[in-house]
């Protein structure tokens, strides 16, 4: 019984002082997942031991309390919490639940998407905004009208005539996740401490006792909710909010009018599946009856209404210990530090691993091994450490004076550049991811030559340079693990089939530095050939648009490298090809059956160039002006042509007008 109380009280501690660093300090350190588990185990241990029960319990109360520093304003009728859920069952047994109440089956509901930010009261008189409120405990809240009206989208007055005498609607402040990047990253370029998330960072702006500061944060707002209203009666949510919008409030485009519980957990699928994609951080969705005269029947508990629910979606961020800091040598050489986490689950996977991107955010995150930090996983991409939420060692983590692979020393290689390097060109580390590089479906796509098989062939050093790998035969393949005949045949037959991709994979698969897999393409569709590129000079290279002086430079500097000229010697010695095809009419239809006249010199393209193009994009070059010319493509000190073309009517464009007709 002792050890309940402990647990009970321990519990009441834990979910205050989370409280506080979620409403007050805006830097929480569990996610809402794991705060609603306390909750939830709380809820339990409190209704299976009545004796133990408070109303000063955490469970009995909205959380938040208004703070010391804002003049206080009490709600007209309390901010309520909504109750949620984390799964399609738990919203199908509260449907059920609210049907039955009801004895009706006619009920419609309202889906709306749960926006992650700060909620807000806003009163208006006789159409006129004077108070501005932030939901405090629900029964009080902080005075921070100034900072309302600071926000764009919020109206000062109603934009309707005969507004009501009374109107206190309620929705959420919150930041658009381009606009929280943006912040971001200001604070960083000032030294500052960055905000953890959308929600953090559009509390923190609000409640800013300097109005200016939350105008020049970009704000927004999303009403969904109302408290005391005279002068004016809704029968459904729907009403209401089209009434928002008349006043001139701006609402989301994902809200759904659902009459029947398939109509919402479709809705919930679908928005399940968008949630990356909005401008907005939501964390769940909020279904509510869309009939008013019923909320009143349904009622409410302590702290929620019983017509509305939110469905969580999981979590994005988890805290857990970052084991070990390990330094990975990649195919260029740059040392990559990455995080090895005690494995924790989020957003219903297992998560061990994390970015680190590189050495200077381990500095700004003042992050070491053995520190308890906050992770944060969105969409697909690998989870990254938002902050450190425990120091458990001094500093932070020192990137190592040598290449964990060859030994060699990790440097920079100018002052001013983020990445640390292992300059050998022989390092085992980097050859190997190279390798990997080379063989991957966007290169050379050598089907089935993946890292397994690659660390095998270089332990028994069947792999000494790229070339090598055109040597291996099936007595290489047949014994590795796992591999069988059939297994055996089809890496000899994949390897054999690379050898005729053509050279703009070749160009990718090279690891040139800068050259990603679009500017290979570019530039093998440009030059066809790899002698010519050994032969040409920087000036060549950045007559093509897209290439800037950085990749003409790195194309420039490869190319003129003796290893890089044995490398290639060596693929083509094997069989490679070393050629682009022509392709026709690679880019579709866009000048399908034009006929283009050019004239005077253009400054990116030669004339064969230039026509080139048009044929790709379906179009012809013709020598000379008629009446059935559908462009002139004008470059510099034009002629006779030029002055024809005006005659007849011919559209004529300049060089940047079609590299913008190219482009699209
Ligand atoms: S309706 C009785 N609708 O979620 C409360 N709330 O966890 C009625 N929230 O305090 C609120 N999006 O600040 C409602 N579409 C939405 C919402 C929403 C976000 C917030 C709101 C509320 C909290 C409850």
């Amino acid at each position: 019984m002792e050890n309940i109380q402990n647990r009970i009280n321990c519990l009441r501690k834990e979910l205050a002082r989370h409280n506080n660093l979620y409403y007050d300090k805006n830097s929480p350190e569990i996610s809402d997942s794991e705060y609603d588990s306390l909750v939830k185990e709380l809820e339990r241990l409190e209704l299976e031991n009545p004796l133990f029960a408070s109303l000063n319990s955490p469970t009995q109360k909205v959380s938040g309390v208004a703070s010391l520093s804002f003049e206080r304003v009490k709600h007209s009728l309390p901010m309520l919490s909504l109750d949620n859920t984390y799964s399609q069952e738990e919203t199908a047994k509260w449907y059920e639940r609210v049907e039955k109440r009801l004895k009706n089956e006619n009920i419609e509901f309202t889906i709306e998407p749960k926006i992650d930010g700060v909620s807000a009261s806003l009163t208006y008189l006789n159409g006129a905004l004077i108070i501005g409120a932030t939901r405090g405990d629900g029964e009080i809240g902080e005075d921070i009208t100034e900072n309302i009206k600071a926000i764009q989208s919020i109206p000062h007055k109603l934009k309707i005539n005969n507004p009501p005498a009374f109107f206190e609607l309620r929705g959420e402040v919150y930041m658009n996740k381009t606009d929280f990047e943006k912040l971001n990253e200001d604070i960083i370029k000032a030294d500052g401490q960055k905000f953890a998330n959308p929600r953090n960072a559009a509390s923190g702006s609000l409640r800013q006792k300097d109005a200016h500061i939350t105008a020049e944060r970009k704000l927004s707002f999303f009403a969904h909710s109302f408290g005391k209203i005279e002068g004016k009666q809704f029968q459904k949510q729907s009403e209401f909010l089209q009434f928002c919008k008349e006043c001139g409030f701006v609402l989301q485009n994902d809200f759904k009018i659902c009459y029947s519980l398939k109509e919402i957990s479709d809705f919930m699928h679908v928005m399940s599946s968008r949630r990356d994609l909005l401008q907005y951080e939501i964390d769940g969705l909020v279904i509510k009856v869309n009939n008013l005269p019923f909320h009143n029947e349904l009622g409410y508990t302590n702290k929620s209404p019983r017509w509305a629910i939110a469905f969580k979606f999981p979590a994005k961020q988890a805290t857990t210990q970052l084991n070990k800091i390990r330094a990975q040598v990649g195919r260029t050489g740059i040392v990559t530090p990455s995080a090895i986490l005690e494995p924790v689950a989020l957003a219903g996977v297992t998560i061990s691993h994390a970015t680190l991107h590189n050495f200077e955010e381990i500095e700004r995150l003042n992050v070491n091994e053995g520190d308890i930090v906050l992770i944060e996983r969105a969409g697909d991409v690998i989870p990254k450490i938002v902050k450190v939420v425990k120091k458990e060692r001094e500093g932070f983590f020192k990137p190592p004076h040598n290449c964990q692979s060859c030994g060699s020393e990790i440097v920079k290689e100018s002052e001013g550049e983020v990445a640390y390097r292992c300059i050998n060109p022989e390092c085992p580390a980097q050859f190997r991811r190279h390798l990997i590089h080379f063989a991957s479906r966007s290169a050379m796509d050598i089907d089935g030559f993946g890292s397994a098989v690659i660390d095998q062939l270089l332990e028994r050093n069947k792999i000494k340079t790229l070339a090598d790998i055109y040597n291996l035969t099936y007595n290489d393949f047949i014994n590795l693990e796992l591999f069988k005949e059939k297994k055996a045949n089809n890496l000899v037959e994949a390897v054999v089939k690379s050898k005729r991709r053509p050279l703009s994979r070749l160009l990718f698969a090279l690891g040139i530095r800068h050259i990603g897999e679009k500017s290979s393409e570019i530039i093998a569709k440009r030059f066809r050939n790899i002698e010519v590129l050994f032969n040409a000079n920087v000036e060549e290279f950045t007559r093509i648009p897209e290439i800037g002086e950085v990749l003409a430079l790195s194309l420039k500097k490869f190319f003129d490298n003796k290893t890089a000229r044995r490398v290639v010697d060596a693929l083509i010695a094997a069989g490679v090809s070393t050629t682009e095809p022509e392709a026709e009419q690679q880019h579709g239809t866009l000048f399908e059956g034009q006929l283009f006249v050019l004239t005077g010199e253009l400054e990116h393209y030669t004339r064969e160039q230039a026509g080139e193009i048009i044929k790709s994009f379906g179009g012809r070059v013709v020598s000379s002006v008629s009446k059935k010319t559908d462009y002139a493509l004008a470059g510099a000190d034009t002629g006779l042509k030029l002055e024809k073309a005006k005659k007849l009517n011919i559209k004529i464009i300049n060089e940047q007008e079609f590299e913008e007709l190219v482009k699209q």
